[in-house]
């Protein structure tokens, strides 16, 4: 047990003792919640820069080594070797499945994947050319309407219940945001398919026809799904336990995490990758880029590159990276994207040897690659921040499920704030302003 660090108020010399508790890995934390009482301070950190605000179990970041572990389990052998479902299962439990835990999770994850027809009338409301993240807003935030009834949030067998029902709708909802801008009809699922050829039937066939996943291109996805999965507490997760915080209905508190992933900040950069590639020109246009980036002036930013916690290169652009090597020289119909592929790779090699980036530890993170094996597998731009969303959306539902489920820690989310607004004022009428 470290011992605790003691901050003294110097006007006053009253002393407050600091517990500092010990992580599996990683930084230790000092615990700051005795220094409002003793002291009569807050604390000030913007954008949570120094900030751990929960206890948590399920995924580990170290930002300089580039490690990341889904319950202890490193990401590359995940990555390999499991499946997005078992990855799933593995966040949500905490452990991998036995055979039986594994038959049984499968069942119950196929009979949920049918979604309300009355979703599919929500839909209709939307104008076609709506992107599909204001779709997925919506829709999620409306499973409400259907469920909320039969979900008490601090029944964990409601909770189960409720987690299992949003992984396996994701992908049909999802599915139904594309059909509908495309002006085709909505799939259903055919849960003879396994989940990840599911999606891509739902998302690529018609019912016209039968539809055959390319084994290539479906490993592609599940590894993409596999990677997305769960990311420990970034903006979007913290905004799903923020909201969940209240005791407000998950679908709510789901909802409100697509709609941070959306920002091109978060989420929405491999959209964003895409469109600075397309953008940039030719590779001989690439340090003319690097160089409007560097200018302070113009506000441009090399998308796909730097993160707040990896201050190394993030491992899953590493494995992706390796991906798109392997799908675009086994995948037919990649003529588009090799080249793509090439101009993000020199546009590494350029910012990686120049010392903008090398003094402020920028290297490509996950979205820097993603967009081009997207792109690869057909998926058009405005769904790959959609693709990640279901994905994330199991790593927000187990990080909303440890929260309600932790006895100890479970409070209400309510930051404070320094106050720098006027002084009390009286009110003036209208006419008597200056
Ligand atoms: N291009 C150019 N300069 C950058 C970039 C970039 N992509 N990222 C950071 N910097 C600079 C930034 O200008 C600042 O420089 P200075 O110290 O001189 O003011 C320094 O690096 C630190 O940046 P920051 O914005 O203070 O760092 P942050 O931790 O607040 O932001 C980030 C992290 C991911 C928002 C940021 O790196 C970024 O905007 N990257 C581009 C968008 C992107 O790829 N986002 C996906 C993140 S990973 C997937 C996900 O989580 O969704």
């Amino acid at each position: 047990m470290p011992k605790p660090l003691t901050l003294t108020d110097p006007e006053t010399g009253h002393k407050v003792d600091l517990p500092v508790l010990e992580p599996t890995y990683g930084t230790p934390v000092i615990d700051i919640t005795g220094v409002p009482r003793e002291l009569g301070f807050f604390t000030h950190d913007p954008g949570f820069m120094s900030t751990s605000a929960c206890r948590s179990n399920v995924t580990f970041i170290d930002g300089d080594e580039g490690i990341l572990l889904y319950r202890g389990y490193p990401i590359e052998q995940l990555a390999e070797k499991s499946s997005f479902l078992e990855v799933c299962y593995l966040l949500i439990h905490g452990e991998l499945p036995t055979t039986s835990e594994w038959e049984a999770f499968q069942n119950d994850i196929r009979s949920r994947t049918m979604v309300h027809e009355g979703l599919r009338t929500i839909i209709t409301g939307y104008r076609r050319g709506s992107h599909p993240m204001a779709m997925m807003v919506g829709l999620v935030g409306a499973l409400s309407g259907f469920y909320h009834d039969a979900l008490d949030v601090n029944d964990p067998v409601h909770r189960m219940r409720c987690i299992r029902q949003l992984v396996a709708k994701m992908p049909t909802i999802a599915a139904d945001t594309h059909k509908w801008g495309a002006g085709q009809p909505f799939m259903h699922p055919d849960n003879a398919y396994g989940f990840v050829e599911n999606f891509m039937r739902m998302m690529f066939g018609v019912p016209a026809e039968p539809y055959e996943a390319d084994p290539v291109a479906a490993r592609a996805l599940e590894l993409m799904m596999i990677l997305h999965a769960d990311h420990e507490q970034n903006a979007s997760t913290s905004t799903v336990r923020l909201c969940g915080s209240s005791g407000t209905n998950p679908f709510a508190a789901i909802a409100a995490g697509i709609a941070t992933l959306w920002g091109p900040a978060h989420g929405g950069a491999n959209e964003a990758v895409i469109r600075m590639l397309s953008g940039i020109g030719s590779r001989g246009d690439i340090p003319r880029f690097i160089d409007r980036v560097k200018d302070r002036e113009s506000g441009v930013r090399l998308m796909g590159f730097g993160h707040r916690v990896y201050k190394s290169y993030d491992p899953r652009a590493s494995i992706i990276r390796d991906a798109c090597h392997e799908l675009l020289s086994n995948l037919e119909g990649t003529e588009r994207e090799q080249p793509m592929f090439e101009s993000a790779l020199e546009l590494e090699r350029i910012a990686r040897s120049d010392d903008y980036f090398i003094e402020r530890n920028l290297y490509p993170n996950v979205d820097f690659y993603s967009g081009i094996i997207l792109s690869a597998l057909g998926f058009p731009l405005n769904m790959f921040t959609v693709i990640f969303a279901v994905a994330r959306t199991v790593g927000w539902i187990t990080q909303w499920n440890e929260m309600i489920g932790d006895a100890e820690d479970f409070r209400i989310g309510r930051p404070r704030q320094l106050y720098l607004g006027h002084a009390r004022r009286d009110y003036v009428p209208t006419g008597e302003r200056s």
